[in-house]
């Protein structure tokens, strides 16, 4: 059971909804403009905000449909949770269907821990919120999300398991921004 959970949360996390729903409204391929990231952010430089936002739910369910089965066929197991949590990150990150380059994986993260520790997630999303209309930079935004999510988790998760996937997460997340640290560092990161 856990084997096929995992496999579905890697296979559910893999759909590049990004390159979809811009090749499908649009006509473009998202990975050839902006940033080239195939996530939420560089579909709103790319395509408009409205496809934007949804491409975030789009990428926040595919990381939170997986947990909620794991959750529903595993409901005593949080390694299973975060088992599947991890591979519809990394389906994300590293998509079969795009040979293995995808996105950053902030959305995603965002649905998996909105299951599992939602008021991580949740600040999370309102310091990204904040962050981005202070600076109109998402990856800044991304990153200070990631350390509000992992600072309220240790205190708010249900499970310590649950705790120590938004660290993961983070560190996979510090580890797909290192571009966009890189261009933070130099004063040219884009803005959006
Ligand atoms: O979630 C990705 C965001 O933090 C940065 O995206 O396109 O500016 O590299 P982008």
């Amino acid at each position: 059971m856990l084997a096929a959970l995992v496999l579905l949360g890697y296979l559910a996390g893999s759909i590049p909804f990004g390159v979809l729903v811009t090749r499908w409204a649009r006509g473009v391929d998202v990975r050839a403009q902006g940033s080239g990231n195939i996530g939420a952010t560089n579909v709103a430089r790319v395509a408009g905000k409205k496809l934007g936002i949804l491409v975030l739910a789009l990428d926040a369910l595919k990381g939170a449909i997986p947990v909620l089965l794991a959750l529903h066929w595993m409901p005593e197991s949080p390694r299973a949770h975060v088992a599947v949590g991890l591979a519809a990150f990394l389906g994300h990150c590293y998509p079969v269907w795009l040979k293995l380059h995808g996105g950053k994986g902030v959305a995603t993260a965002l649905g998996v821990l909105l299951v599992l520790t939602p008021l991580a997630a949740l600040a999370g999303a309102g310091v990204y919120v904040l962050v981005l209309v202070a600076t109109r930079v998402s990856s800044l935004g991304s990153l200070t999300a990631g350390v509000a999510a992992v600072a309220t988790a240790v205190f708010t998760a249900p499970a310590i398991e649950y705790a120590l996937l938004s660290g993961v997460l983070f560190a996979f997340m510090i580890w797909t921004h290192r571009s966009n640290i890189r261009r933070l560092w130099r004063r040219t990161e884009r803005r959006l």
